[in-house]
Order: structure tokens, then C-alpha cells, then sequence
């Protein structure tokens, strides 16, 4: 799914990650099965009002707006128009573009302040709005909003930004890590460790060990998910959830001092066979090296 942006006011690079992570889960979510494209612009009020107003004729600024290109017919959404989304392709984009999205930044901070939630929530969801008017659903009938409704909320907990912004439990996190423990490449040590990091923005982010015939290349299953997290442009964490068999697999020495490269606060959880913990990275690596200590 490709994003083509517009940013006419600064947006931070984790919010641009997780409106990509949004919109690859609207489009899988829908199920089209062609590589899709879709314009976003990042404004300020006044441009989202003038937009508003020269093409839909409402003087007033507001949160998102949506300009679908695709002709749906009555009743159907994109994943069931293979054919009239086939017809926006574009040879230059390699995809069928879907239309533009206007989202207006000040809009996301209000309305996050006004529901409670955080800034990244509520882009993330706004995102979704549009790009469910983009797929052919719409508002207007009480019908039609339901299945619009639900359809959002589909796409949002499938990238774990539901309602509340803690709906990741202690309890969730520590399942996540043990499932990630069984996809461990661990035929050296067999000690299969699972992790699962949880983002200030909501995400989680699943690692396992993964081992080496040159054993000295072992990757910790904590670094897995720390490095698929930065990779993705998610670098605040507020959680950390391990999973083994056989002992508490408390963070090793290296995983402690990448772990605090980003987020030295972390609460560690660690489940195993015989029970569970949990203690603040700042205990496990008490007077920790880190970015603060390079600043002159
Ligand atoms: N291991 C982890 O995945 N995390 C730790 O913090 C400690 C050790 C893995 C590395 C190796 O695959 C196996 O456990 C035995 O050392």
C-alpha cells in the first residue's frame, strides 16, 4: 500500500509509520487484492477549511476529508469492486490509486484531548475513517454507519489501537511474548525465549531468539522485537513482556543496555514455567549508560 504524502506541516516520524501501519490494515483488512495507492495531505485548519470549502462548499475547517476515485456501485465496498478499482490504475504509481486524504494536524490534537486518548490514537483513527470512504463505505444511512463503524474498529484493533489506549493488558503482553516463544530458532540452546514490546502508540511488536550455527551471531528474542519496532519508526516503549520454559528469563546484559538505549523507564515483565515477574529496567541495570551521558 503505498502512501504518497504531502506534508504541509511537520509531522513526527512515528505518526507517519503508524498511518502507514493504518493504511496497509485498511486495505488487507478490506481485502483488495491489487497494490493500492492513496494521496495524504497533513495541513493546518486553514487549508482543510479552504479545501472544504472549494469542493464541497462547507466554509469550515474540520477533521478529515475523503476523495474517493473509485466509482463504487450502491451497496458494495472495495473488496468487492476487483473491476472498477482495476480501472484506476496508475502505470507510473504501480498501483490503482484509491483517492486523497486531508487530515488537518490540529484536529487530531484537539479531538484527542477532547475523547481522552492519545495524539497517535487519534490519527490513526482518523486515518482509518478516510480510508474506509475511500473503500466505498459511508455515514449517512444508520445502517451504513453501523457497518462503517464496525469496519473501523476491525481495522484499528488489528494493529492494537483500540477504544482505550491500555487495552494491551499485563496479562496480554506476557500471551504475546509465549506465542512468540514458539516461532524461537533455538536448535543450539534449546532454549526458546519469546518477547512482546509494548509502544506508546499501542503496538506490539513480537521478537524470538533467533540462534546460528556461528553461535556468537545469536539474536536475543528482546532485541528481535526492539529492532522490529525502531525499524518501523516506534522507538518509545512503555513495556516489555519474556516468555521461556525452563527459568525466569530476565534480560541479558546486552538486551538490558539496548532496551535502555530507548526507554530506560520500562517495566520488564517475564513469565516461565514456574511463575512470573516483574521489575523497572532501572533496577536490572542500575546506573545505565545511555544517549544522556554523550550530551556535552
Ligand atoms: N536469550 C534471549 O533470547 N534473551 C535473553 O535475554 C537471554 C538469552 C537466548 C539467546 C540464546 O538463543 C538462548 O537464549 C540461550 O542463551
Amino acid at each position: 500500500m503505498k502512501l504518497d504524502w504531502y506534508f504541509h506541516v511537520d509531522v513526527d516520524p512515528s505518526t507517519i509509520s503508524l498511518l502507514q501501519t493504518a493504511a496497509d490494515a485498511a486495505v488487507l483488512t478490506e481485502g483488495i487484492a491489487r497494490p493500492c495507492m492513496v494521496s495524504v495531505t497533513i495541513c493546518d485548519d486553514e487549508e482543510i477549511q479552504e479545501i472544504n470549502r472549494e469542493y464541497r462548499n462547507i466554509d469550515r475547517a474540520t477533521d478529515v476529508l475523503s476523495f474517493p476515485s473509485v466509482n463504487y456501485p450502491k451497496g458494495l465496498t472495495a473488496g468487492q469492486c476487483d473491476k472498477q478499482i482495476k480501472m484506476e490504475w496508475d502505470a507510473e504509481a504501480g498501483a490503482c490509486f484509491l483517492g486523497d486524504l486531508i487530515i488537518s494536524l490540529p484536529h487530531v490534537k484537539a479531538q484527542a484531548e477532547e475523547y481522552g486518548h492519545s495524539f497517535q490514537r487519534e490519527a490513526a483513527y482518523l486515518l482509518v475513517h478516510g480510508m474506509c470512504h475511500l473503500m466505498g463505505y459511508d455515514h449517512i444511512e444508520e445502517d451504513e454507519r453501523k457497518v462503517m463503524r464496525a469496519m473501523e474498529e476491525k481495522i484499528l484493533s488489528s494493529i492494537g489501537q483500540t477504544r482505550d489506549d491500555n487495552t494491551v493488558t499485563d496479562e496480554q503482553l506476557l500471551a504475546l511474548a509465549r506465542e512468540a516463544m514458539q516461532r524461537s530458532y533455538s536448535p543450539y540452546s534449546h532454549y526458546p525465549v519469546g518477547a512482546a514490546l509494548l509502544c506508546n502508540d499501542g503496538r506490539v511488536f513480537q521478537g524470538c531468539n533467533i540462534e546460528n550455527a556461528s553461535f556468537g551471531l545469536t539474536n536475543c528474542a528482546e532485541r528481535t522485537a526492539v529492532f522490529k519496532a525502531v525499524s518501523e519508526g516506534a522507538t518509545e516503549f512503555t513495556a516489555i513482556a519474556i516468555a521461556s520454559k525452563v527459568s525466569a528469563p530476565w534480560p541479558c546484559g546486552a538486551c538490558r543496555q539496548v532496551l535502555n538505549e530507548f526507554a530506560p523507564q520500562i517495566r520488564v515483565l517475564v513469565t516461565w514455567d514456574g511463575g512470573q515477574g516483574e521489575m523497572l529496567l532501572t533496577d536490572l541495570l542500575p546506573h545505565g549508560f545511555g544517549p544522556k551521558d554523550l550530551q556535552s
